[in-house]
């Protein structure tokens, strides 16, 4: 594997040391959110282990290379009506979930008071716990620091790109099992607001 380059090392400080929260901002481009969750979200190799557990590698660093937390966007038309949708990173695509405004509206709600009123585009992190536990005891730990790490990916590469990112305090529960009918099989692990920002 090559060494970085000093001007390459430069370019990543650049995006380490000024890297902040940023609130306010509009929805992010289709544009953009490509870009975002390609760095963060898309599955590089999926390596099937069984008919259910796959090990993946991914941007980001995840107990097991289980990669337990799907990526849910919520965005808001100009008619108030939100939509949820799915990453699959395994297509790098949106998929549209059947899911009405009105359920995820507490969500949403509960999301932009925490992000002192910040309104664009709300990435929820969902977690399969089954994944994470099909190879350990004690899986609720290590799916909290997966979503510690992707937090952090999510909040770096929105740097580098000159977007606006605000992470998020509140978990999702039980909001998350609410909406998916999951039966405790899913959780929410938090997310972040992502906007474009003005020059
Ligand atoms: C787990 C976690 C939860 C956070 N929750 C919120 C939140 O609910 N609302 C908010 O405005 N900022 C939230 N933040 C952002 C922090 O307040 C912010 O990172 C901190 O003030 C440091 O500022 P900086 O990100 O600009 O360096 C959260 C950060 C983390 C890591």
């Amino acid at each position: 594997m090559p060494f970085l380059t000093k001007d390459a090392v430069q370019d990543f400080d650049d995006v380490v040391f000024a890297r902040r929260t940023r609130y306010g901002g509009t929805p992010l481009s289709r544009e953009n959110l490509a870009a975002l969750l390609w760095r963060t979200a898309y599955c590089l190799q999926d390596q099937p282990l069984d008919q259910r557990i796959h090990a993946k590698r991914k941007p980001v660093i995840s107990a097991g290379a289980r990669h337990p937390i799907d990526i849910i966007v919520i965005e808001r038309s100009p008619s108030m009506d939100l939509s949820t949708k799915l990453y699959d990173d395994l297509n790098h695509s949106l998929l549209t979930l059947d899911i009405a405004s009105g359920a995820v509206r507490p969500l949403w709600d509960m999301a932009s008071m925490a992000a002192k009123g910040t309104c664009s585009t709300l990435c929820w992190f969902v977690a399969q716990v089954g994944k994470t536990a099909g190879k350990y005891e004690w899986p609720d730990s290590l799916i909290w620091r997966d979503a510690g790490a992707l937090l952090q990916q999510f909040s770096l590469v929105s740097h580098a790109l000159s977007l606006g990112c605000v992470p998020l305090g509140p978990t999702g529960n039980p909001g998350i099992d609410d909406i998916f009918r999951s039966n405790g099989t899913l959780f929410g692990v938090g997310g972040c607001f992502v906007s474009e920002l003005q020059a």
